[in-house]
């Protein structure tokens, strides 16, 4: 059994200075959970929102929040995290020196840990780790930025993530994220590679017909494209 279609907002091109409404509205549009890019300046070249931020938002949906910690510092800053309101933390494995301990102890906090991958990092980053996380994320933008272009060569590094994950037999417990550039001319590459759960921030805004047809439309096409495998 293949793990759901997702899709999820990222959080970075809403109105900052009216967040409730809008976590609201991505609410009512049907996104099956929330993910906030959370940068610190130092691994990536921009600085969003602290927890306090997050928790501001938790009181305006049920729905599941992630926070996608591109950050130097996962091990300061997780727990922190975790009290806002998120139930999934996603540390990147070029942030962490001891990757195995950083997730296990985000286990031991009642989170779901997974782990990033920028594109330059190979799959066999993660090997080791695949028991301790319940998702991988493929980056598919070099992260720091929403609106940049999908980095198509990411295709066959999902496709490989894929294969790892059903030779564990892990297929029903480790999901495959893509966030960057993800869009309706994209969406289908990536779930045909083998991604489950698709965050997608540029590209939702900038639909005519409003965010809850563009939440339909990007699950239609990413279940019909993996229903083509
Ligand atoms: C990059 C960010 C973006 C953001 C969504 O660090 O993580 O990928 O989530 O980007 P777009 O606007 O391309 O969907």
């Amino acid at each position: 059994m293949s793990l759901p279609i997702l899709i999820s907002p990222s959080v970075l091109p809403c109105d900052f200075s009216k967040l409730g409404a809008e976590v609201e509205a991505l609410d009512a549009a049907g996104v099956d959970l929330f993910q906030w890019d959370v940068m610190d300046g130092q691994f990536v070249p921009n600085l969003t929102f602290g927890p306090d931020v997050i928790a501001s938002a938790r009181q305006y949906t049920t729905k599941p929040f992630e926070a996608h910690l591109m950050v130097l510092t996962p091990d300061v800053l997780a727990a922190r995290y975790v009290e806002a309101g998120c139930s999934r933390l996603i540390v990147h494995a070029e942030a962490c020196p001891h990757l195995h301990r950083t997730l296990g102890n985000i286990n031991s906090m009642g989170a779901n840990a997974a782990v990033a991958l920028n594109p330059h990092t190979p799959i066999s980053a993660i090997e080791h780790v695949l028991d301790l996380v319940d998702m991988v994320l493929i980056m598919t933008v070099n992260p720091g930025f929403g609106g940049q272009s999908y980095i198509a060569s990411m295709e066959p590094k999902i496709r490989e993530l894929k294969a790892l994950i059903e030779r564990r037999g892990l297929a029903d417990q480790v999901n495959i994220e893509v966030d960057g550039g993800i869009g309706p001319s994209t969406i289908e590459g990536a779930a045909a590679a083998g991604a489950n759960v698709l965050i997608a921030g540029t590209a939702l805004f900038r639909y005519s017909e409003g965010l809850k047809f563009a939440v339909s439309d990007l699950r239609a096409k990413a279940t019909d494209a993996r229903a083509k495998i």
